[in-house]
């Protein structure tokens, strides 16, 4: 079988390519892909598993994304940023963050994300693209809450969030040379945000965050900025991409709209199916630390080493009926946000949250919602992303 994990014309065409990953998973599990880039691509869970929960042997920070090459300015900020560090430079600054995101801090916010959802799908009763109007603008208005944000600040950092996330796809490059580096602006205005803060202290999580801790520790002001950076980036085009894989889903699974109609409470555990089979975030890169042999393969140090959730979640091993997309599958150990480890989602309950109040609304208030055209998909091979999906939403 031809084998190309990385062409983005496939993903722009149909996201990952199962059929290439199934095949690898039962033949050549950690795979040599060789090519530019060239890499060891992980496909079972349990390989998955194992490279996300040995950081000492497979590094964030040694090397950067599956694709090295980016400006230097751009990786120098890379490297400060949390996903891209190891223990023990990685541990003080996700204890100090994990406080804004406990289940019981999240959950408080369930009221504030049934009044945004709530608002997002009055505004597009009718025709409507599941995208622009439901998906996007709902993790972004979420995000936007949890800072404390203006509400009139929300299209500037959309705008900033589409232009870091989706730099792969033509569709989201500047409109002009002369637009700044995104980044850059979100950083400058995380800043801003702080020193609000400082000023005039909220009940938030901003506040929270810009405080010391327990111990006394505390996030420097760049930490903070750089923190809010990846939130934006982390936060808003997963959740986005999960929502509209999900509905698409449903869409090619009428019998599961269907039973979720019957019963909107189904919404709980659908939230999990969707992330499982979306997988919205395809693959993340580590870079093998010393010579080291997985699956029978001889790693050596500095090889790049892929883990695509995409394949695991699809596993036999762990799911014996992978490729059933069932709403009410429980238990479901899926691990679209991480393989467990130092960089398990921090915002996974987030998420979850999300996904559930918006799939349960949208199936009590239009249980006769329909496509009306075809969903294109974002020509990325890291986000399995969906640009454009026409609804007509009754
Ligand atoms: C890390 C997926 C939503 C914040 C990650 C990782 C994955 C992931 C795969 C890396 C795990 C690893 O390297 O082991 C997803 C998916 C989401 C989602 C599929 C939506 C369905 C969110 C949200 C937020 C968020 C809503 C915050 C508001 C983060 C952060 C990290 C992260 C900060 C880095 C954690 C660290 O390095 O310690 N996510 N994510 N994510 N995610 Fe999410």
């Amino acid at each position: 079988m031809r084998i190309d994990l990385v062409d983005q014309d496939h993903y722009a065409d149909s996201g990952p390519p199962h059929e290439q990953l199934r095949w690898l998973r039962e033949n050549d599990p950690v795979h040599r892909h060789e090519g530019e880039p060239a890499f060891w691509a992980v496909t079972r869970y349990d390989d998955v598993v194992h490279v996300s929960r040995h950081s000492e042997l497979f590094s964030s920070h040694r090397k950067l994304a599956l694709f090295d090459e980016m400006p230097e300015e751009q990786r120098a900020l890379q490297r400060l940023m949390m996903l891209n560090q190891d223990p023990p430079e990685h541990t003080r600054r996700r204890s100090l963050v994990n406080r804004g995101f406990t289940p019981r801090t999240i959950g408080a916010l369930e009221q504030h994300i049934r009044e945004i959802c709530d608002d997002l799908l009055d505004k597009c009763a009718g025709e409507a693209d599941f995208v622009t109007d439901v998906a996007a603008p709902l993790p972004l208005y979420v995000i936007c809450e949890l800072l404390g944000a203006p509400v009139s600040d929300r299209d500037k950092l959309f705008n900033w969030s589409n232009r870091m996330i989706g730099a792969q796809d033509p569709d989201y490059a500047p409109a002009s040379e002369d637009e700044g580096d995104p980044a850059m602006e979100v950083y400058a205005y995380a800043n801003q945000l702080a020193a609000l803060r400082r000023e005039n202290p909220r009940d938030d999580i901003v506040t929270k965050l810009i405080q010391p801790d327990d111990n006394g520790e505390t996030l420097t002001e760049s930490e903070f900025d750089l923190f809010v950076l990846l939130l934006v980036v982390a936060g808003n085009e997963t959740t986005r991409n999960a929502a509209s894989g999900g509905m698409l889903a449903l869409f090619d699974h009428p019998d599961q709209w269907d039973r979720l109609v019957a019963d909107p409470s189904l919404a709980r555990t659908a939230a999990d199916e969707i992330v499982r089979w979306v997988s919205p975030v395809n693959l993340f890169r580590r870079t093998a630390t010393r010579d080291v042999v997985l699956g029978g393969k001889q790693i050596k140090e500095d090889d790049k080493v892929v883990v695509f959730y995409s394949s695991a979640n699809r596993d036999t091993s762990v799911f014996p009926d992978a490729e059933v997309f069932d709403i009410g599958r429980d238990p479901n150990p899926q691990i679209g946000f991480g393989g467990g480890g130092a960089h398990f989602c921090l915002g996974n309950h987030l998420a979850k949250l999300e996904l559930r109040v918006l799939f349960e609304q949208l199936a009590r208030r239009y249980p006769r919602l329909r496509r009306t055209g075809e969903a294109r998909r974002l020509r990325s091979n890291f986000i399995n992303g969906i640009k454009e999906l026409p609804v007509v939403l009754r």
